[in-house]
């Protein structure tokens, strides 16, 4: 007799590929002796200042639950944070919502938002968990194609021609994770102008904002009549190099948190309460740490940069976060093959630009928060590996 086994995973879990970045390091796991380009995060450990502010609280016993929304203090530090720097208001009590970083920010954003069917428009490459989360909260993703000509720019003319009626919002992330890119004011502006026309929310995730090299950092709220229809993405990951602590933020209106809030308390029920006490401190007086981490970056960028051209690889400036984006199309390999085989006939681990959408094929990600000692070595490498693969 044959039982019917019912299927463990939803249609939708179905239609989502586990991570092109996670399988390739566990491979890069298994080796050893690898320079890793690779994993998206700075090799600063966190300032120890703000990691000092944490280990008190603990000492303290300050070990329990915050507030559902974060601790009022840091929403407040938070609120005065993006006044200062962008003009924003925002009421730290309902219009600000502290999450276990942007990763949990762009799922509770795009499940508030969307209902079965929805379309979401979003740069092709874009950073990973877009497009899927779009596809957990019931939506579809619609992808517009950017390339290295127009330095991985969204366009809003590209926008437009996709929008349809049930087009429901935009997804953008500049600096852009894996390019690199920033875009103008003034291009952002003719986004804003597509959104307001056809009464679009746009997801804004500003990770990377801290993290620009000699251009300055719009935020998508401050545009035109932007604020009330943009969901704002913020963290501390990258910026005060805190991954490990898990502390993200959203701002937009008062009916957007509070739909968010109703998933975040039931599934999160507040971030890391440790985590929340070292935001504070990053806030309060991180500033300075995070300017020489700036600094740092840069002169990475432009050896980075630098040398990936001079090896045949040719590459845009990207202007934020810590990224290179080289074309690897002159090897004739695709970009899977080249990162496998790079890793295993020169040990140097980069990500497949097709991890990050179909518009990444032909590209590789560098990674160039890593020391220029390491950074230079691992030059060194891919040019005899390109020199072997030259077409
Ligand atoms: C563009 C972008 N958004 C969000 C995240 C997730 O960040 P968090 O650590 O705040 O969850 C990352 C991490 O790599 C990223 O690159």
């Amino acid at each position: 007799m044959s039982i019917r086994v019912p299927s463990v995973s939803s249609g939708r879990i179905n239609q989502i590929a586990p991570s092109g970045i996670r399988r390739f390091f566990d491979l890069v796991a298994s080796m050893e002796g690898v320079i890793s380009l690779g994993v998206g995060e700075p090799d600063f450990a966190t300032p120890w200042h703000i990691r000092e502010a944490a280990i008190y609280s603990v000492e303290k016993g300050y070990t329990m639950y915050t507030s559902n929304l974060g601790m009022p203090e840091l929403r407040r530090e938070l609120s005065r944070y993006l006044k200062d720097s962008y003009d924003l208001d925002y009421d730290p009590d309902s219009e600000l919502l502290i999450t276990v970083g942007v990763s949990e920010g762009v799922d509770l954003a795009t499940r508030a938002i969307l209902d079965p069917g929805d379309e979401v428009i979003m740069p092709d490459p874009c950073y990973v968990s877009y497009n899927s989360c779009v596809i957990l909260a019931g939506g579809t993703p619609i992808m517009v194609p950017t390339n290295q000509k127009s330095n991985f720019e969204l366009s809003a003319a590209d926008i437009e021609a996709r929008v349809t009626d049930k087009t429901k919002a935009i997804i953008i992330g500049y600096p852009a994770n894996p390019t690199g890119a920033v875009m103008s004011r003034d291009k952002l502006a003719q986004i804003a102008e597509v959104a307001r026309r056809h009464r679009l929310v746009v997801i804004s995730d500003e990770i990377y904002a801290s993290l620009v090299y000699g251009v300055k950092h719009t935020c998508f709220a401050t545009l035109p009549q932007m604020k009330e229809s943009t969901i704002l993405l913020g963290g501390f990951s990258k910026a005060y190099a805190m991954t490990g602590w898990r502390i993200g933020y959203a701002t937009a209106s008062k009916e957007v948190i509070a739909a968010m809030f109703k998933i975040h308390q039931y599934t999160i029920m507040c971030a890391p309460t440790m985590g929340q006490v070292a935001a504070i401190e990053a806030l309060k007086s991180g500033e300075e740490s995070v300017t020489e981490m700036i600094e740092d970056y840069n002169r990475r960028r432009l050896v980075m940069v630098k040398g990936l051209n001079k090896i045949g690889l040719p590459c845009f400036e990207p202007k934020g976060a810590f990224y290179a984006f080289p074309s690897i199309k002159g090897t004739g390999l695709t970009s899977e093959e080249f990162a496998e085989k790079l890793l295993l006939q020169e040990k140097v681990a980069v990500v497949p630009g097709s991890a990050f959408g179909k518009g990444g094929e032909g590209y590789v990600r560098c990674c160039y928060a890593t020391s220029l000692a390491e950074i230079e070595e691992a030059l060194s490498r891919m040019g005899r590996f390109v020199a072997k693969h030259a077409k």
